[in-house]
């Protein structure tokens, strides 16, 4: 079934240079881009997207890394579009994702691990609001 999820390129893949890379990817896999924006975010609008993160102890380096500098936010498209994301982006710990995955081929970090995707259809609908609140 056709879903969209919330992606965001974390400010290491823009100060990396690795925007093209890593979005190169959702585009080969056959995702369609719906909405895309460059952004560097405040910490309120962190706040609310990561509410159910905000009290626990590695949320203010978090804060401090996603506020940082730029991102790019985007809502990709197309069959099981959230748990394809989630495949392709690998494990939250670039250390320990696997070979072939984002995080795994291009991060050695638990926080600075490039990628950000929605972990259900729920959040995705929430995360889309609070990213991208016009978007039809
Ligand atoms: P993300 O998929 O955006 O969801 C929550 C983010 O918190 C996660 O990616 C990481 O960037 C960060 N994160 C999760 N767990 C830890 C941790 N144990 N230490 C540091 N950062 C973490």
């Amino acid at each position: 079934m056709s879903q969209r999820t919330l992606v965001l390129l974390k400010p290491d893949t823009v100060r990396r240079g690795l925007v093209g890379e890593v979005l190169g990817r959702f585009e080969a896999k056959g995702l369609s881009i719906v909405a895309m924006d460059l952004r560097t975010i405040d910490g309120d609008l962190a706040d609310q997207h990561y509410a159910e993160h905000v009290e626990r102890d590695f949320y203010p380096p978090l804060r401090t890394f996603v506020t940082s500098g730029p991102l790019v936010a985007l809502v990709l498209e197309g069959d099981e579009a959230v748990e394809v994301v989630r495949a392709l982006n690998g494990a939250t710990d670039g250390r320990k994702a696997a070979p072939g995955t984002i995080r795994g081929d291009l991060s050695l970090s638990n926080r600075e691990n490039l990628v950000h995707g929605s972990d259900s259809p729920e959040s995705a609908e929430r995360e889309i609001k609070i990213w991208f609140p016009d978007l039809p």
